[in-house]
């Protein structure tokens, strides 16, 4: 009897859609969801802002919330967020490609792995087990290929932690806007090369002809032919935080933000609709760019000869210890316009004043101490990714800051000494990577002093933590 009952119930289970209604159970964020009127109506203070921000970063999502994609509406596309296929249909994940976690925290909680056992803090890096796998469809475990390696030709990457993006995003609109008036001066002088240059960080230079009605961007370098600097993601993919989130969400959670598919638009065919508000990606875009910044140590003895040789052997030519901002103050689009940062403001926040505690500088606004330029650099062939693109050895600049916390290192975490990191470094790094290598031992004991001054912040949004 309950052989057969089971036998009726199973095929019925197995087409039903992920559960939108169960009785008994709720959907995680719960019904009290922040809404961009909250935001923009200016009841909410910073601290209510980036609480909400702070729910959506951790709340681990369920079937009712929209977690996941809905049975194939495009089954036969494998590899773009939606509509993916999980483990044996169990609707759940995959972890290859997406539907990775169920909460942004799971793989960004590392405060430092420095003490042992290392420390956890919200918005943080993760280990190698939380690297995440982007868009392969071959690997090739066992080698059957035999070329030596496991082929696999997607992108492996390790999650960096969050602290300090305000500053990170700041600095990046500010080059931004820049480029973006250098390359409208050479709008308005046809013919004549205009150099690229923002915050002591050169990107070549662009030219426009007249008679073709043209930009030249041939001679443009480390940055897309759209001069826009983006700094998240570490290839270079992203102006802003916001940006990053939203592709975030769909791509680990398959939580389909509104701004992505539309008000009342089920997506991914999972039965919810509205899975993430505007508003949502708003808080989570504050709570995200208002995380204290990195603190540095003051270098002393053998750090502070290490200070030195840090520049002197030519490291200081890619990760600029600093950036400075003209303002202190980073502004909220919606939406946004990569091109033009002051486009559509609805929000802004004090990166002096707020939890994110930037210094100010002499030009009146902040001191971002990231070591980076922001700028793409060629590392070379050993580093590249098997990704099939001209791009796979390029990488924005890594940002040092906190690097004394945040083992293992690179994009895909394939060095776990600091030395490593830096002797794996090819292409236009390998000059200073082979510098560093022609020091005396004690001279390398000093360099790494000095990066071990760069720390992570302590107690990273302490006061939002029940
Ligand atoms: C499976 C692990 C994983 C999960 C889950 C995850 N991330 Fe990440 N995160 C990463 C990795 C890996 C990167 C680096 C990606 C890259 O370089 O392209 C990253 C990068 C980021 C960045 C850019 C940081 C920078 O400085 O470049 C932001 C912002 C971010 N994640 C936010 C989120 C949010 C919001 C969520 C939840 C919706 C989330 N992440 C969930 C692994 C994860
Ligand atoms: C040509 C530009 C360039 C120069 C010069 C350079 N780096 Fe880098 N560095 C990079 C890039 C780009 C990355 C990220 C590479 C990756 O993720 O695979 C990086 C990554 C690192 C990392 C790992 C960071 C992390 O969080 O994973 C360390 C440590 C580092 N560099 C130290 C140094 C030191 C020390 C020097 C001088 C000896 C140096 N670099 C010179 C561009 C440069």
């Amino acid at each position: 009897m309950k052989k057969s009952l089971v036998a009726v119930l199973t095929p019925f289970l197995l087409s039903t859609a992920p559960h939108a209604q169960q009785p008994g159970e709720s959907p995680a964020l719960g019904n009290n969801r922040i809404t961009q009127n909250d935001i923009t109506g200016g009841a909410l203070s910073l601290f209510d802002i980036r609480l909400a921000g702070m729910k959506i970063f951790s709340t681990p999502f369920n079937s009712l919330d929209g977690y996941g994609d809905g049975p194939g509406v495009n089954p036969l596309d494998p590899v773009s967020p939606g509509d993916r296929p999980t483990l044996q249909n169990n609707g759940t994940f995959l972890r290859i490609n997406g539907l990775d976690a169920q909460t942004c925290m799971e793989c960004h909680s590392v405060g430092s792995n420095a003490t042992v056992p290392f420390r956890f803090a919200v918005g943080g890096v993760g280990g190698v087990n939380n690297n995440a796998m982007f868009q392969p469809d071959e690997i090739d475990v066992d080698d059957e290929l035999g070329n030596g390696f496991a082929f696999y030709n997607g992108r492996f990457i390790n999650p960096p932690f969050l602290f300090g993006s305000g500053g990170v995003e700041l600095a990046g609109k500010e080059m931004t806007m820049d480029l973006q008036n250098q390359k409208a001066q050479a709008q308005s002088n046809p013919g004549v090369s205009v150099a690229l240059v923002t915050k002591g960080v050169s990107f070549g230079s662009i030219t426009y002809d007249g008679g073709s009605g043209t930009f030249d961007t041939s001679q443009v370098a480390g940055v897309d032919a759209d001069l826009v600097v983006r700094p998240f993601g570490r290839k270079g993919e992203f102006a802003t935080v916001r940006g990053f989130d939203l592709g975030a969400m769909a791509f680990h959670l398959g939580m389909e933000p509104v701004e992505v598919v539309g008000a009342g638009v089920d997506g991914d065919n999972d039965g919810v609709t509205d899975e993430i508000l505007i508003g949502e990606i708003s808080a989570l875009h504050v709570f995200n760019t208002n995380l204290e910044r990195p603190k540095a140590e003051r270098p002393k003895g053998s750090a502070k000869t290490g200070k030195a040789l840090f520049s002197q052997v030519g490291c200081t030519s890619c990760h600029q210890p600093f950036l400075n901002t003209t303002t202190q103050y980073l502004t909220y689009s919606f939406p946004e316009v990569d091109e033009d940062p002051t486009a559509n403001v609805f929000y802004a926040t004090d990166l002096r004043k707020g939890p994110a505690g930037f210094r100010r500088n002499m030009l009146g606004g902040v001191s971002v101490p990231l070591f980076s330029d922001l700028k793409r650099h060629d590392m070379g062939a050993a580093l590249a990714e098997s990704f099939g693109s001209p791009l796979d050895s390029f990488f924005i600049t890594a940002r040092l800051w906190g690097i004394a916390d945040t083992a293992p290192y690179l994009h895909d975490g394939r060095a776990l000494t600091l030395t490593d990191a830096i002797l794996m470094h090819g292409g236009e790094g390998a000059t200073a990577s082979a510098n560093f290598q022609s020091l005396a031992d004690t001279q390398k004991e000093d360099l790494l002093s000095y990066l071990r001054t760069l720390r992570t912040p302590e107690e990273p949004a302490e006061d939002l933590l029940p």
